[in-house]
């Protein structure tokens, strides 16, 4: 089964007399987007035991990650009426039901972790990783440095750790994610999670690259809506953050231990994180 296939026949949905809940919740899900976080953890964990199962996790990472892009977009975050190629759930709904659908998504990663056949003690381990980096310690303090920061300039060290949170944290748990869920030894899962935030910074370095060279057509999002933001193209201009990607690119490959958790990643940075 692909996880698009997988994703599709569980998404999220209530039982209630509200007229359009339903489809609000699953708009941002079933309008797409490349899931890279999902194939982090389908791909890392098949690497390491072809016979694990790591659906269930992926699509809680997928969820979360779902939740966090419908809140960025709010006119109190980014103020964006694109995503995903669809307006935004706000757009096509309202704020009220954006805000809540995002608070279903987020919730409901941790209860589909919790209801999983992953053995308690994996589905613990996934939890406590998602809630770290998807919550407090990763995504939510990022994306709150990044709006508190709008228009005040940070240095390229303050910038890192933004976007070592608001990015890099959720790629890094979901590669492992994907490895606990394989089974690996603390030691293995670490070393890939560490892998995982280099990969995830280069992610968000590359988002900036296409907020200010992609049209809004190609990247489903509006582009050039980063400019009171701390980005990597407004600190060191356009071909110093292409370098500045392309090196970790090599450090993250160089790094990798096992054979095919290193070809997994390969295919991904020359399919996502290139020109
Ligand atoms: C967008 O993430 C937000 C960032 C963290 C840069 P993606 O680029 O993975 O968005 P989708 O899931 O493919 O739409
Ligand atoms: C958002 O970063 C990262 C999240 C945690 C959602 P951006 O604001 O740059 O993401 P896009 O460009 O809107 O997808
Ligand atoms: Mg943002
Ligand atoms: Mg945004
Ligand atoms: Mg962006």
């Amino acid at each position: 089964m692909s996880f698009l296939e997988y994703l599709e026949s569980n998404l999220p949905s209530v039982e209630s007399f509200h007229p359009h809940f339903n489809e609000a919740l699953a708009w941002v899900l079933k309008a797409g987007g490349k899931h890279f976080r999902a194939q982090l953890v389908i791909g890392t964990a098949k690497a390491i035991n072809p016979l694990c199962d790591p659906y269930a996790a992926a699509l809680a990472v997928e969820l979360l990650h779902t939740y966090s892009l419908i809140h960025d977009d709010l006119p109190a975050m980014d103020n964006a009426n694109l995503r995903r190629g669809v307006p935004t759930l706000h757009v096509k709904y309202d704020e009220v039901t954006a805000i809540l659908a995002g608070d279903a998504l987020n919730t409901a990663a941790f209860g589909v972790l919790a209801n999983s056949n992953l053995p308690p003690h994996i589905a613990i381990k996934c939890i406590q990783v998602l809630s770290k980096n998807g919550g407090l310690d990763g995504m939510v303090i990022g994306q709150a440095i990044d709006c508190y920061f709008e228009n005040k300039k940070l240095s390229l060290d303050e910038l890192e750790f933004l976007h070592l949170h608001k990015t890099g944290a959720l790629i890094a748990a979901s590669m492992q994610i994907g490895a606990i869920v394989a089974g690996a030894s603390d030691e293995e899962s670490n070393d890939i999670y560490k892998a995982g935030l280099k990969l995830g910074l280069a992610f968000q370095i590359h988002d900036d690259i296409i907020d200010a060279t992609s049209s809004s057509d190609k990247a489903g999002k509006p582009t050039n809506n980063d400019s009171s933001k701390n980005s990597f193209t407004n600190l060191l201009g356009v071909d110093k953050a292409i370098e500045a990607r392309d090196e970790l690119e090599k450090q993250i490959i160089n790094q990798i231990q096992n054979q095919d958790v290193k070809e997994l990643v390969t295919n991904l940075i020359n399919k996502y994180l290139k020109g």
